[in-house]
């Protein structure tokens, strides 16, 4: 990966004590990792303690896997559409807007714009939910690239590779805000 947004959070929180700590507060730092959802976090938690974070981040997808495809598509909605009218009118939360700069999003031509609005037309129409790929491991012209391949999959495939996407949006989040214990 290249340039990466900053983290919203400053300083890191040791897996360490993310371990001892009450349900509840653990929630706190870790209750955004998956858009919307924290959900996903709670029922993981109940895992600890964790030795790593990838420990952490297979304890959450494993949650994502068994729960069914209608949460599945409640965490894939609960995304916002890249370069959509929340992210134009400067209504996303802290995370996705700098999720979304991190790509280039908010640097686009008008023609680029276009092409947006239309394929994100298509594939909600396709599918039933939002497109959604790693922002911060894809730039502008790779997403770009991937949105007519993606229309082509069909919708069991784009919920598995949404799923995926998701899974890489909330490893850099949890990379920002915890750490290993060394
Ligand atoms: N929607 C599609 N991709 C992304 C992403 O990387 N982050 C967020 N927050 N929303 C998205």
């Amino acid at each position: 990966m290249s340039r990466r947004a900053k983290a919203p959070t400053s300083t890191p929180l040791p897996l360490g004590r993310l371990n001892a700590m009450p349900a509840a507060e653990a929630l706190e730092p870790c209750g955004g990792f998956f858009e919307n959802s924290p959900w996903i976090v709670e029922e993981a938690l109940k895992e600890r303690p964790f030795e790593s974070l990838h420990g952490f981040h297979a304890a959450c997808m494993r949650v994502i896997h068994a729960a069914g495809v209608a949460r599945q598509l409640e965490l894939i909605r609960a995304h916002p559409d890249l370069v959509g009218r929340l992210a134009r009118e400067g209504r996303l939360g802290q995370e996705s807007t700098l999720e979304q700069a991190a790509a280039g999003l908010t640097q686009l031509t008008e023609e680029e714009i276009k092409a947006f609005e239309t394929y994100n037309a298509a594939y909600h129409d396709r599918f039933g939910f939002p497109f959604v790929i790693c922002a911060r491991r894809n730039k502008k012209e790779a997403i770009l690239a991937a949105l007519p391949q993606r229309l082509e999959q069909t919708r069991t495939e784009e919920i598995r590779t949404a799923l995926a996407e998701i899974g890489d949006i909330a490893l850099l989040r949890m990379v920002d805000a915890l750490r290993e214990d060394t």
